[in-house]
């Protein structure tokens, strides 16, 4: 029996110079970026090799961003520093994070449901508690409403269940402004095909809420 976890496919993808990984930046962030003051403080968890980085960095905004992959990192870091881009992006692990600032925006795109239930549950905490007044968070994730691809079984910790994410926004100092359950069929580089049950939100904590 061969126990080995085969790496994920977006490694070796972060490893080629060639186009972004996950394609275009997300419509959920850039529709979000007309919204924002100049200079908003932004963290992208899970970056990956930064297609929504790089356009958050475009844009004039100060960007943090964090990815478990070196590769990954390295790939970001090229692409920013060749359109003459500044942002901040580290080898960092989601899970031992612990913000030290209050953010405008915080982006994780893809990355909760590859943590275990009880580590992305601690880093949603983080996440609303670390969002300045008036700031948003776009989260999108993975259920169990269908089983993971079988390459992408092992990397999927902690599935999320259908409705469950828009209901740690809902109440307590902040709206849902976008609730969207939808089933993506993706394709990736090398011809990876997939089909991904996906709940995605954007939520605004209360311009009135008290800083933590
Ligand atoms: C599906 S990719 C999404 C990348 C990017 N957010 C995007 O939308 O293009 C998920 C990313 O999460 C990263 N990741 C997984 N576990 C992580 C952890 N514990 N800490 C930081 N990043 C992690 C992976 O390395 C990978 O780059």
């Amino acid at each position: 029996v061969n126990d080995r976890v085969v790496a994920p496919f977006w490694e070796s993808s972060y490893s080629e110079p060639s186009q972004q990984t996950f394609g275009p930046p997300a419509e959920g962030v850039l529709r979000l970026t007309t919204r924002m003051s100049p200079g908003a403080v932004v963290l992208d968890l899970g970056c990956g090799d930064g297609r929504n980085a790089l356009a958050l960095a475009e844009r004039g905004f100060d960007v943090e961003a964090l990815d478990i992959s070196e590769a990954g990192v390295a790939k970001l870091e090229a692409l920013a520093a060749e359109r003459g881009l500044s942002l901040e992006a580290r080898v960092e692990d989601v899970t031992s994070f612990r913000f030290p600032r209050a953010y405008d925006l915080i982006v994780a795109h893809g990355v909760l449901h590859l943590l275990a239930r009880e580590q992305w549950e601690a880093v949603l905490d983080r996440m609303k508690r670390s969002t300045a007044p008036g700031g948003w968070n776009v989260v999108v994730v993975f259920t169990d409403r269908l089983p993971p691809p079988l390459d992408l079984a092992p990397h999927v910790k902690g599935a999320f269940r259908e409705g469950e994410l828009a209901e740690r926004y809902r109440g307590r100092g902040w709206t849902v402004e976008l609730d969207a359950r939808y089933t993506l069929r993706d394709e990736h580089p090398g011809g990876v095909r997939h089909v991904h049950p996906v709940n995605e939100i954007v939520a605004r904590r209360s311009p009135e809420s008290v800083p933590e």
